[in-house]
């Protein structure tokens, strides 16, 4: 029944004319939400997602692993050791020459410096301490650059995009950027920028990391979903980033 709906909406979707999207500055996803939502994500008592950074500010000086460390232990005060790092990431690691996000670069702490286990992707703890770090960077713009070293995985991610996919035979492009102010079912598509992960979403009633975000994408188009921290989502959370160059961090968002 769901999936019939959604058939006839994206057909709906694609008989109408789309329109290319202007090459002018890119518009944050809440700037596509309505006022309710814009309202709760604009004030920090009222934004259910400022629960999750107040649990990560927590977790942060709390001692974790063989080494009964915290990362403020190490790191001091959040809010200047962990100022502009959501910035610029992801980015490569140079130890792996993988891309690394924060959820994984905050799991190569627990292992390497607290000689604890990496935290679950979607675990409370870890959803926490990931929103807690973007939000040190909430209102800096987003600024990877690319260079020699992530040009490959900007590649890669910028062919994911491009990429039509699943039973609807629908990249990101063709609703992201073909389709963004318009409707499908009830929702508006915005042009599909990430600089407001994790965010708090209405429907989950939980904050989610962008790769769950990600994830209810692929399953829109009936596409196989990749799995949390994959090498796919990772060079596409790369691509995204890239290409939300000109917006500002504003983590955590809402969203419907
Ligand atoms: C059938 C249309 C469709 C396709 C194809 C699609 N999405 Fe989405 N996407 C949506 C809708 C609807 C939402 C929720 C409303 C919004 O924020 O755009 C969404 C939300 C998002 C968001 C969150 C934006 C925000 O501000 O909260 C991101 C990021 C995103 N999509 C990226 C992608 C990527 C990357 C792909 C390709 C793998 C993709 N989407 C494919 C429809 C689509
Ligand atoms: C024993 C000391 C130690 C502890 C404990 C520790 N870290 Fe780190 N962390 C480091 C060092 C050293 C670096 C930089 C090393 C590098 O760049 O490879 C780093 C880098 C980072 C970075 C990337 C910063 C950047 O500018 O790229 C983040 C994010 C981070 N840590 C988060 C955390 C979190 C969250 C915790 C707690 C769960 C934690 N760290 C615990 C030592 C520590």
């Amino acid at each position: 029944m769901i999936r019939r709906f959604l058939q006839a909406g994206v057909v709906a979707l694609l008989l109408m004319q789309s329109v290319a999207l202007a090459a002018t500055s890119p518009r944050s996803g809440i700037t596509y939400a309505g006022a309710d939502v814009r309202a709760l994500q604009a004030d920090d008592f009222a934004n259910p997602g400022m629960l999750w950074v107040a649990r990560g500010e927590k977790l942060w000086s709390t001692p974790a692993g063989r080494n009964n460390k915290a990362c403020a232990s190490c790191h001091q005060e959040a809010a200047s050791s962990m100022k502009g790092v959501a910035a610029r990431y992801p980015r490569i690691d140079t130890a792996t020459g993988k891309v690394i996000n924060i959820e994984g670069r905050i799991n190569t702490c627990r292992e390497r410096n607290q000689a604890a286990d990496p935290l679950q992707y979607e675990s409370e703890e870890l959803l926490a301490l990931t929103a807690y770090v973007a939000h040190q960077s909430r209102g800096m713009p987003v600024a990877v650059v690319a260079d020699a070293a992530n040009r490959p995985h900007l590649e890669r991610g910028r062919e994911i995009y491009y990429r039509r996919q699943g039973q609807m035979n629908l990249a990101c492009v063709n609703c992201h950027e073909q389709n963004a102010g318009r409707k499908l079912l009830a929702e508006t598509i915005s042009e599909g920028h990430g600089n407001a992960y994790p965010a708090y979403r209405l429907e989950w009633q939980a904050t989610g990391s962008l790769h769950r975000r990600l994830r209810a994408c692929y399953f829109g188009v009936r596409a196989v979903m990749p799995a949390f921290g994959s090498d796919e989502l990772l060079d596409l959370e790369l691509y995204l980033a890239r290409r939300a160059t000109g917006l500002t961090v504003e983590t955590p968002g809402v969203r419907r």
